[in-house]
């Protein structure tokens, strides 16, 4: 399979205002104009037929802090539990439409699904984003997008990893000049390790143990 992924919080609310998540790690971005994004859902979760009959969800990006809440919503369903209260977690109300996001994460997509791909185990819900939340702290002063602070997580094979250090940027391959990061690799080394700090404790978070 294809590894790293992010395993992002899928919102949704039924016809009687119930609001659920579910985690999804077969998910992406799939084009830019219009922004479209995919998810693949099992046609047995709750979710799915939720998502299904309304046309709308959200897709909330998680963060170190909401490692334990995705995984605990991607192995107890909303049939017999209300996840946001077990979770402790804030349904955020979308701009466009009516299915909650995650006030906890830095960035919510609001998605509308557009077509329904019956692919097998999965069905690919593929939506376009009519709009997008994001946490005010990850803003700069110049409305830029500072996600590098926000302690993104991916799923790997079965497990969950903060992302570690920045090592390019995009084009960096073939900038002639000025990249610390494209002198490191041309030198075969790699970019200089920092201490990730926790942000709010500001202690050093510990490094992921086999
Ligand atoms: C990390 C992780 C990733 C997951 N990815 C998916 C996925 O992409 N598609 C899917 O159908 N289920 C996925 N699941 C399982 C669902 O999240 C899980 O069955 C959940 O309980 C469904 O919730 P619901 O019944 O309330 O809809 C994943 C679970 C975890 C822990």
């Amino acid at each position: 399979m294809l590894y790293p992924v992010p395993a992002v919080l899928v919102g949704c609310r039924d016809e009687e205002g119930r609001d659920n998540l579910m985690t999804a790690a077969w998910a992406g971005t799939i084009c830019s104009d219009p922004v479209m994004v995919s998810v693949s859902i099992r046609r047995e979760r709750y979710s799915h037929d939720i998502i299904e009959r309304t046309g709308v969800f959200t897709l909330s990006l998680t963060t170190e802090e909401l490692a334990l809440a995705a995984d605990f919503c991607g192995v107890r369903s909303g049939r017999d539990t209300d996840k946001f209260r077990e979770m402790k977690l804030t349904p955020l109300e979308s701009v466009k439409i009516r299915a909650p996001g995650v006030s906890e994460s830095p960035v919510v997509l609001e998605c509308l699904v557009r077509q329904i791909l019956r692919l097998g185990s999965h069905d690919m819900f593929i939506a376009e984003v009519v709009n997008v939340s994001v946490d005010e702290q990850y803003m700069n002063e110049n409305g830029r997008l500072m996600l590098e602070r926000a302690d993104l997580i991916a799923y790997s094979h079965g497990e969950y990893f903060t992302l570690g250090d920045r090592i390019g940027k995009f084009g960096y391959s073939v900038r002639r000049k000025g990249s610390t990061a494209k002198a490191g690799a041309a030198a075969g080394k790699s970019a200089p390790k920092g201490v990730r700090k926790h942000r709010e404790s500001g202690k050093p978070v510990k490094k992921y143990k086999k």
